[in-house]
């Protein structure tokens, strides 16, 4: 699939791809969404990209198509 500029691909309220925040995650060992929020990396702001960042903590994924990730949990 290919992806474009209406890929979801960053924590916009932190102005942070999520490749970056995988990288941290990686680095300091976050697992969970709770860990990345009281950590400061990301997510704390308003939410929407807690279901992306959710599936990347699952798949490793860092852009994603709009919504993709409720489309898919309902499977
Ligand atoms: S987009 Fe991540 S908290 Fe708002």
């Amino acid at each position: 699939m290919a992806y474009d500029r209406r890929s979801v691909k960053m924590c916009v309220c932190h102005k942070k791809k999520f490749a970056q925040i995988k990288e941290i995650c990686d680095k300091e060992g976050l697992k969970t969404l709770d860990d990345i929020i009281h950590s400061d990396v990301a997510a704390k702001g308003c939410g929407m990209c807690h279901p992306y960042i959710e599936k990347m903590l699952i798949t490793g994924e860092t852009c994603f198509i709009p919504g993709d990730v409720y489309i898919n949990s309902e499977k």
